[in-house]
């Protein structure tokens, strides 16, 4: 367990900052509430790129010292903001977030705010947001329960399913940017309780690292992954895309789709983009029948 609240959670909440202050046309989604998670230089670089040309020099700083990070972060929640939200046009009536951090789709995305949400992170990251939020808004939200716990200590379904999660209906699960912190059991054992508590047809969205650059290491692994081990989180989990297939495949769990953020930039570019790294992963998967 970790001493205080996740750093790469920060960050992640930094970049969100920055790109919900893009102009309307042009930003890949609005987190209004990310501001309120940073301090310190990250709140004074998202001030400063309020304005245009603040913008491009925070981004500029940010890109040269943490290659690909930014926009890799910007286009993943891009693209699990609208996977979530079709799973729930489709029909999901829960959301667990495993592994939250500073996620606020819960409250930001119009079709999770009519669904009971799920939570699920160590105690000292989830009391920092709890603590935040209300700060910001004099309350939290009545949608979502925090259920303090840590995937590598205890089982994923019992504590869930105390805090009100019901298995068996059809449910989306996020697991964002957590996987590569995680170990192989740990990683298994959550997908299992997925596709025992979700119903046929339920979803996951997950964010993975390809296992090459695990393997490589060396002069080609990329700045940021240097720095989130720094800060005690570091990557020590990937998944090959080549045998994805096989592996959600033997895990009940039918692959929908599976984009590098650099193949999903091409579609949706965003400033900066041309960096994003080929190795992080977002995917889709559906729960099949038991
Ligand atoms: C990079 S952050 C991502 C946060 C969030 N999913 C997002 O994308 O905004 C990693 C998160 O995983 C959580 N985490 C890491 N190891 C965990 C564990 N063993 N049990 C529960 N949460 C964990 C951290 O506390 C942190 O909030």
């Amino acid at each position: 367990m970790p001493e205080g609240p996740s750093r790469t959670a920060e960050y992640v909440a930094t970049f969100r900052a920055i790109e919900s202050v893009r102009p309307e046309s042009d930003r890949l989604f609005s987190d209004p509430y990310a501001e309120c998670f940073i301090d310190g230089v990250r709140t004074f670089g998202a001030r400063v790129a309020r304005n245009q040309l603040g913008q491009k020099l925070v981004c500029r700083y940010i890109d040269r010292n943490w290659p690909g990070s930014r926009p890799s972060l910007v286009i993943r929640t891009r693209l699990i903001d609208d996977a979530v939200s079709a799973a729930i046009d489709a029909g999901a009536e829960q959301l667990a977030i495993l592994g939250a951090g500073y996620d606020t789709r819960g409250l930001r995305l119009p079709a999770a705010k009519g669904i009971r949400v799920f939570e699920l992170d160590q105690p000292p990251t989830q009391e920092r947001k709890k603590r935040l939020l209300k700060q910001r808004d004099g309350e939290l939200p009545s949608n979502v329960t925090y259920v303090p716990f840590d995937l590598l200590e205890e089982g994923v379904g019992a504590p869930l399913e105390r805090a009100g999660f019901r298995a068996g209906l059809k449910s989306v699960y996020i697991w964002e940017g957590v996987l590569s912190y995680l170990t192989p059991e740990a990683v298994d054992q959550t997908l299992a309780w997925v596709t025992a508590s979700g119903a046929a047809g339920s979803r996951l969205v997950f964010t993975y690292i390809d296992v090459a650059l695990l393997n490589e290491g060396g002069e080609d692994e990329p700045p940021w992954s240097a720095q989130v081990a720094k800060v005690g989180e570091p990557f020590r989990y990937g998944l090959d895309p080549a045998q994805m297939d096989e592996f959600l495949g033997a895990r009940r769990l039918k692959p929908i789709w599976d984009l590098s953020t650099a193949e999903a930039l091409e579609k949706h570019p965003v400033p900066g983009g041309r960096n994003a790294p080929d190795f992080y992963r977002v995917a889709e998967a559906e729960v099949l029948p038991g």
